[in-house]
């Protein structure tokens, strides 16, 4: 029996990455035949360590061309991070028959990096899903958090540290993208309406993903 992918995404501050916390109980208690597995990009291993620390570096960039570079390196460790996650834990575990559920998957890319990369590469969506297509493993389900950008960046400023991608000119843009995505294949993506309250968003967060699963 092939696996289920199931995916999370949102701008930061969505509140999707405490909405997975919870699943991780839920989930297996209502379908305790399935054996699930949860994870997230940017991953743990190597290439998200990589990641996570060219996202931590806030030396400033001196100038356009440096720059330029520096989101296209992001971009190529973004993908190098999800091609690891594919060859070692993705693939591997719908071979088995897992249930898989990742926090964060190549939509982000193409939404997050779909905005850096503007004025550097022409239509950059398009072309961040004309990279992904030929090798990437479509998710079965992807549950898009929908909140208001400036009501995230105020939950967001609650909290201590303030990642790199957490401007709210920037989020606006990429809640943008997300919504084009979600237009562009509307039979993948369910939009969870996450400004309702907590248990209400968990609730319906489930009901999306227990629909396709047996
Ligand atoms: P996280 O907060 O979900 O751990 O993700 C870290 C940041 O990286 C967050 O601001 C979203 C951003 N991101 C991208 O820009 N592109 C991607 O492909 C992924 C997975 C995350």
């Amino acid at each position: 029996m092939r696996g289920i992918l199931i995916t999370l995404e949102g701008i930061d501050g969505s509140g999707k990455t405490t909405v997975a916390s919870i699943l991780t109980h839920k989930l297996p208690e209502a379908r305790s035949q399935r054996h699930f597995v949860f994870t997230a990009e940017p991953t743990i291993g190597e290439a998200g360590k990589l990641l996570r620390s060219h996202l931590a570096d806030k030396s400033h960039d001196t100038s356009e061309e440096i720059s330029r570079a520096r989101r296209i390196q992001e971009l190529s460790l973004f993908m190098a991070d999800h091609a690891d996650h594919l060859a070692k834990t993705v693939i591997h575990e719908l071979d088995k028959g897992s249930v898989v559920i990742s926090d964060r998957y190549a939509d982000s890319t193409t939404a997050y990096q779909g905005v850096t990369l503007r004025g550097i590469i022409p239509e950059p969506l398009d072309w961040i899903r004309d990279i992904y297509r030929p090798w990437n493993v479509v998710p079965d389900r992807t549950l898009f958090f929908s909140v208001e950008p400036m009501g995230a960046i105020r939950r967001l400023r609650a909290r201590k540290k303030m990642e790199k991608f957490e401007r709210l000119e920037f989020m606006k843009e990429v809640d943008s993208n997300f919504r084009k995505i979600t237009a562009l294949e509307p039979e993948r993506f369910v939009t969870i309406d996450a400004q309702k309250e907590a248990d209400r968003v968990v609730e319906d967060a489930l009901d999306a993903i227990l629909e396709i699963i047996d």
